[in-house]
């Protein structure tokens, strides 16, 4: 089949940047990492890109097409040439690039070696010439994070490292979730001290595009909610994003839905609040802000309370009242019964997303 492509050449000796078509000749089989390896064989011995298993296990190819992120050697290209779309492939994103497709990692290692991606059992020991024996519902917890191949595709998409560099981003909090979460661990309380910090998870703006584009179905943003639900277990609620978390569910048991007019003492306290008073009042004569008195009562708050209750009998507060669901329902959403193929799914050249009210009930159109 003939397969065209625009790549995004660079260099960062001299700062240039150029966008190149290349049109080959591969087989019908042949993924992106293919075809790239056909146009340096072939066409343009010049082009850099890394690569190293072919099959998704090294995380060394990880690239955008088309502004998203993509593992090179997971991308089938015979539904984008047959549809007769070209598309723009460029390094990863919140990474500097050194030359074409090949980014500097050192700033994702860095953050990487600072959440100790290792175990750090403590005191307790298994018995001795015994193995430490964990049941499958603890493991679990971390099965997930335990997938992650740190191909960076999370961190090129990630909107809070791109307004704020020094943000821990996805990778390393899931690397941080998947020791934190093991229970041979002993470090978990100081783990999670360490990532309440300045630029750990509460800077994480949920956008999801990390859940989106990891190949691995790793969910870091899940995890991240993960460590932000198991600090807010262990009473390390210092930061304001976990104040926030927490009126958040106390104002739904209470009264069946948000407070907004008092999210801002609860949040932020009272000295704040008063300080934006005015700016309150300004809300308030636009009808922006309800009266925070009488507090409306949702009519059925008793199933929120219910809800509530039932959390607390199964047991699932910090880590295990986190429900890992959003591709998969996200999957269903958009149609899914089992036996398609995301390209079927989505359309050629489009990648897994979650289905929002607004969308309709089609999946989206094929790029043009
Ligand atoms: S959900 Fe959070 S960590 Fe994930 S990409 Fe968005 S801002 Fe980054
Ligand atoms: S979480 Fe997913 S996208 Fe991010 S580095 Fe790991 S495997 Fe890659
Ligand atoms: S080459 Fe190893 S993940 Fe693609």
């Amino acid at each position: 089949m003939k397969v065209a492509l625009k790549i995004w050449r660079a260099n960062s000796a001299d700062g240039d940047r150029v966008l190149r078509e290349y049109e080959v000749d591969a087989p019908e089989w042949a993924t992106l990492l293919d075809v790239l390896d056909i146009v340096k064989d072939r066409h343009d011995g010049s082009l850099s890109f890394r690569k190293s298993c072919r099959m998704m296990i090294c995380g060394s190819c990880g690239m955008r097409m088309d502004g998203a992120a993509v593992l090179a050697c997971k991308t089938r290209m015979y539904d984008i040439a047959q549809s007769g779309h070209v598309p723009v492939i460029s390094a990863m994103g919140n990474l500097p690039i050194i030359k074409d497709l090949v980014v500097d990692m050192e700033p994702f290692w860095a953050k990487f070696r600072a959440v100790d991606p290792y175990l750090q059992p403590g005191y307790l020991e298994p018995s001795a010439g015994k193995e430490y024996l964990i049941s499958q519902e603890r493991m679990n917890v971390i099965h997930k994070e335990a997938l992650c191949i740190n191909c960076g595709c999370c961190v090129s998409e990630c909107n809070a490292m791109e307004s704020s560099p020094e943000f821990l981003g996805p990778q390393a909090l899931a690397k941080a979730m998947r020791f934190a979460g093991d229970p041979r661990d002993g470090a978990k309380v100081d783990r999670l001290e360490h990532l309440n910090g300045q630029h750990g998870i509460w800077e994480c703006t949920r956008c999801y595009f990390c859940n989106e584009r990891c190949p691995k179905g790793v969910d870091p943003r899940d995890a991240i909610a993960k460590l932000g639900a198991e600090s807010i277990k262990e009473g390390i609620d210092r930061d304001m994003g976990a104040k926030h978390a927490k009126w958040f569910v106390r104002s739904a048991v209470t009264t069946g839905w948000l407070r907004e007019t008092e999210l801002v003492p609860k949040t932020q306290g009272v000295v704040e609040a008063i300080r934006q008073t005015r700016f309150a009042l300004q809300l308030g004569r636009h009808g922006k802000v309800p009266l925070p008195f009488p507090p409306h009562v949702a009519k059925d708050v008793v199933e929120s309370r219910r809800l509530w209750d039932l959390t607390r009998e199964q047991g699932r507060e910090g880590f295990a009242g986190i429900v890992q669901g959003e591709h998969a329902l996200g999957k269903l959403a958009n149609g899914y019964t089992g036996d398609a193929t995301e390209q079927e799914l989505y359309g050629p050249g489009r990648f897994p997303r979650p289905k929002l009210p607004a969308d309709g009930s089609k999946p989206p159109a094929a790029v043009a």
